[in-house]
This record gives structure tokens, C-alpha cells and sequence, in this order.
């Protein structure tokens, strides 16, 4: 597709946001230092943070804030760009950053002291086990820190199945209302799956094809190359289904699936996917083994060099039945999508990183090339959600020159990187702002969590009845060879993935 410039009026505009106190509990761990300081420090380096606004890492560690500013210093260099790390922006982002100690004796009150009183905007974000988030909100409503400018954040997993979703939910609204609660779904913050959103409602071009009469299937393949690394003991607990499939892929579901909404504001938005959420029809144990394929990672190798199974993983105990893959075939069951299948499919250990939604069109309904029938393939759209962000649009065109009417399938390509030539933020550092804004647009609302789990309930349960183990697969391969049969069977196959 020809490249267009952007014009200079779409760039980079910084919406300013108001004065913030943004505390991090958990200020000293893996998230904290490798996705949010980070974030917070390019919002910073962009000038969206307002003079006087300060972030307050927390945590039990004993230490006074140098120490603090040096650990967060030395994840910065590590995590931001070496281009955009400068020691002046670090300097002004440095002055922001303050550390409190809250199993010392005196930690809340010292926490309270260092929040200013000046009834600005307090993000209290909970980078901690939501084991503990009830716990801390107590303490935080017990120090009187709650106003109506007060805003928590949590991340998943929230809950493993519908029960204890229900109870963390219940935990954190205990001291704040729904309104004041900011569910993170990191994949709501890529900037790609905002795209799906333009995509669909920024463009009269597609919508009308958007339902079961245009569309034989949609596929959506969240693949990753990695295996579980150090990870062991919370992932083995978990599985791809609860670590990808409850949160991220449905979230992708229910944008792709969604009807338009009244407006782009926070309930409206979520209005329309809990729509989709209560739609998904039900995996009972009888539909399992022809609706879902568990897989697990046994030595293989990726990228070319070698790497262990699942189960020499760190933290993996010998019984486990723990799967790093899964592939799904699913329903929405209202009219739109009435018969069109969706193929949802995740995991770890795949041959590359590659995240994708796949609308698949229907064939022509005549063909006037009989002769080369094999050749006309049906439409495809390819939305690229990482890496190399974009849009593939194959169309059926004909083969330059003579040899008679050959035809071939090629696309229409939108990359993201050429057609706008500027830096794509993590999908966090929307998110973190979004918060002090006050928009919960791509925050999930309660009821959408707990319709996921109740879906995602019905598989875990069929799982859980047939007691076995999940099927092997050599790592650096696609899956188990049941997850390309369950898409054969229909007639289908999967996407390959095209590198770029
Ligand atoms: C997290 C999962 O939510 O998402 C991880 O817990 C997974 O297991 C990660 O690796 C994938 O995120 P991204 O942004 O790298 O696609």
C-alpha cells in the first residue's frame, strides 16, 4: 500500500492530564521495574506529566530513597530505548520518585505523609499478589486515604475460576466502587488492538461484510516463542487457558465480535463486550474433546537452539497436568455471528512470536474462472497485532503478462511502522495514563470478568473431568497435531503466519 506521511497535526499529541500522586505497591518487583517505571518515565520524557506530580514506589523492602531511585535507574537503562535515555530526562523523572517502606514500623503513616493533601489524583496500583489486594485496600481505606479522586489498579489473574474472581472482586469493593477500579489487561493498551476499533468503526467499508454472510471463520493466534522461564510456580498453577485465553484472546473476541457502540465511552464499550462475553456458548465436558485441544512443550528447539520441556522446567512438579497450549473452537451465538466459527489458539514455545486475527471471507458465490478454480482463494484479513504491526487485506488479482488468466492472491499491506514513522508505546504507558484520566474505557468492568470465567469454567471443568494429561508437542513447532485436526476437520486450516 502506498505510504502516506503523517501530517504533522496527528503527531505525538500530548493530552495534558491534572497533578497525580501514583503509588506502586510492589514498587520493587518485576512489573514495577520493567513495564511501569518505564512507561511512567516516557509519559514523563513527553512532558504529559504535570510539575509537582510524584510516583511513590512501595514495598516491604526496608531501604530510604536513593537506594530506590538507583534500582529504578538501573532498570530504566535496561528497558527504555538507548536513544530516549538521557541523563536530564532522568534527572526531572528522578526528582518525581520518592520510596516508602511499609512494613517498617510507622510504613502507612509515612506513606500518608508523603501523599500531598491537596485533594489531587491518587492511582493506588497494586503490583502484588491479589492475595494481598484485599488486604491492602483495608489498610489504605484504615489510613484515610480514599477521596473521590482516588483511583486502584489490579492486575490478573483475578481468580482462577468464577468463585475466586468473585472473591478478589469482593475484596477490592469492599473499599472502592466500581468506578474508582481499574482492571489492567495489558492487551487493551496495545496500540494495534485500539486499531481494531478504527478498523471497524472509523471505516464504513468493512462493517457491512462484518457478519455470518460474509464471513466463513475468524482465527485469533496469540504465539509466543518463549517458554515459561522463571515462572514456574505461578504458571504451573495456571495454564494457558487462565493465563491468556480468560483475559487477553477474549478481550480480542469480544473487540472483533462486538456491535457498534453508541459511543467510544467507558460503558458503552463495555456494554457490547459483555454482549459478546454472554454469548460465547458453553463448552460443556460432552463437546470438549471436539472443541478443545491441550498441549505441552517437550524439548525442542526455537530459533534454532535447544530447549527444554515443560516438565524440566524450574517449579514444575512431576504430576502436572498443567498445558502451555491451547486451541479452541468457539461460538458466539447471537445473529451476527450465528455458524461462523471462531479458532482461538495460544502458547508457549511456538517457532515465533506472533500475535494475529484472521477474518477469513467467504468463497465467491459463482465461479466464472472454472478453470482455474484452485486458484481463486477466498478473502482473507490479516490484523497483525505484534510484531511488525498491520493490516494484510489478500485480494484475488490477476498474474501480470501471458500463459493464459492466472491468478494469485495478494495483499493489500498496511504496515503501521511505515505509514506512521514513529516510536509504538507500550501498551502500559496508555493504560497508567488512562488512569489518571479517569477513562476506564479499556479497563474491564467487573461483569465482563466474571462473565469470562463463567465460559472459561465450563472448559476448565471438561479438563478437569477427563483427567488426563495435556498432548505433547516438540517445542518450535505449531502445537499438537489434535490442534491442526480440530481445524481440518471443519474443512479449514490454520494461518501461517507470513515473516514479514
Ligand atoms: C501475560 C502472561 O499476561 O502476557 C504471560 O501472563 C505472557 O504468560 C504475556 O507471556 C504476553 O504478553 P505480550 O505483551 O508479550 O504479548
Amino acid at each position: 500500500m502506498h505510504q502516506h506521511q503523517v501530517p504533522s497535526r496527528f503527531k505525538a499529541k500530548i493530552i495534558p492530564v491534572s497533578i497525580f500522586d501514583f503509588v506502586v505497591f510492589g514498587g520493587t518487583g518485576d512489573l514495577a521495574l520493567r513495564k511501569l517505571m518505564p512507561s511512567l518515565y516516557y509519559r514523563d520524557k513527553d512532558g504529559q506529566i504535570p510539575t509537582g506530580s510524584r510516583i511513590i514506589g512501595a514495598s516491604r523492602s526496608d531501604m530510604d530513597r536513593a537506594a530506590y531511585i538507583a534500582i529504578v535507574k538501573e532498570h530504566l537503562v535496561k528497558h527504555v530505548r538507548d536513544e530516549d535515555f538521557n541523563e536530564e530526562c532522568w534527572a526531572a523523572f528522578a526528582e518525581r520518585l520518592d520510596y516508602v517502606s511499609t512494613e517498617v514500623p510507622n510504613g502507612w503513616q509515612n506513606l500518608k505523609q508523603a501523599l500531598a493533601a491537596d485533594g489531587r489524583i491518587r492511582v493506588f496500583y497494586l503490583s502484588v499478589p491479589p492475595g494481598i489486594f484485599g488486604s491492602t485496600c483495608g489498610k489504605i481505606h484504615q489510613h484515610k486515604l480514599i477521596d473521590d479522586q482516588t483511583r486502584v489498579v489490579i492486575e490478573k489473574p483475578i481468580g482462577r475460576d468464577l468463585e475466586t474472581s468473585c472473591e478478589i472482586n469482593d475484596s477490592v469493593g469492599n473499599y472502592f466502587h466500581e468506578g474508582q477500579i481499574y482492571r489492567i489487561d495489558h492487551y487493551l493498551g496495545k496500540e494495534t488492538v485500539q486499531n481494531l476499533m478504527a478498523l471497524r468503526f472509523a471505516n464504513s467499508l468493512f462493517e457491512p461484510l462484518w457478519t455470518r454472510n460474509w464471513i466463513d471463520h475468524i482465527q485469533i493466534t496469540v504465539a509466543e516463542s518463549i517458554g515459561i522461564g522463571t515462572r514456574g510456580g505461578y504458571y504451573d498453577k495456571s495454564g494457558a487457558l487462565r493465563d491468556m485465553v480468560q483475559n487477553h484472546i477474549l478481550q480480542l473476541l469480544c473487540l472483533v465480535a462486538m456491535e457498534t457502540p453508541k459511543e467510544f465511552g467507558a460503558n458503552e464499550v463495555r456494554d457490547e463486550k459483555l454482549k459478546v462475553l454472554r454469548a460465547l456458548r458453553k463448552i460443556g465436558p460432552e463437546d470438549f474433546k471436539s472443541h478443545v485441544v491441550m498441549g505441552r512443550y517437550r524439548e525442542g528447539a526455537v530459533g534454532g537452539r535447544p530447549v527444554i520441556g515443560y516438565m524440566e522446567e524450574k517449579g514444575i512438579p512431576e504430576d502436572s497436568r498443567t498445558e502451555s497450549y491451547v486451541a479452541i473452537k468457539a461460538h458466539v451465538d447471537n445473529w451476527r455471528w450465528a455458524g461462523v466459527p471462531f479458532y482461538l489458539r495460544t502458547g508457549k514455545r511456538m517457532p515465533r512470536r506472533t500475535s494475529e486475527i484472521v477474518i477469513q471471507f467467504k468463497k465467491v458465490p459463482h465461479l466464472i474462472f472454472p478453470r482455474n478454480a484452485d486458484e481463486v482463494a477466498p478473502n482473507r484479513m490479516v490484523i497483525r497485532l505484534q510484531p511488525d504491526e498491520g493490516i494484510r487485506l489478500y485480494l484475488m488479482t490477476k498474474v501480470p503478462g501471458p500463459g493464459g488468466f492466472r491468478m494469485q492472491p495478494t495483499p493489500l499491506d498496511l504496515s503501521f511502522a511505515e505509514a506512521f514513522k514513529m516510536r509504538y508505546p507500550d501498551g502500559y504507558e496508555r493504560l497508567v495514563m488512562d488512569v489518571v484520566r479517569g477513562n476506564q474505557t479499556l479497563f474491564m468492568r467487573r461483569d465482563e470478568v466474571e462473565a469470562a470465567w463463567m465460559w472459561a469454567d465450563t472448559i476448565l471443568n471438561g479438563w478437569d473431568n477427563l483427567n488426563t494429561f495435556p498432548q505433547s508437542y516438540t517445542a518450535g513447532t505449531w502445537g499438537p497435531s489434535a490442534a491442526i485436526a480440530l481445524i481440518e476437520r471443519d474443512g479449514r486450516t490454520w494461518y501461517e503466519s507470513e515473516k514479514r
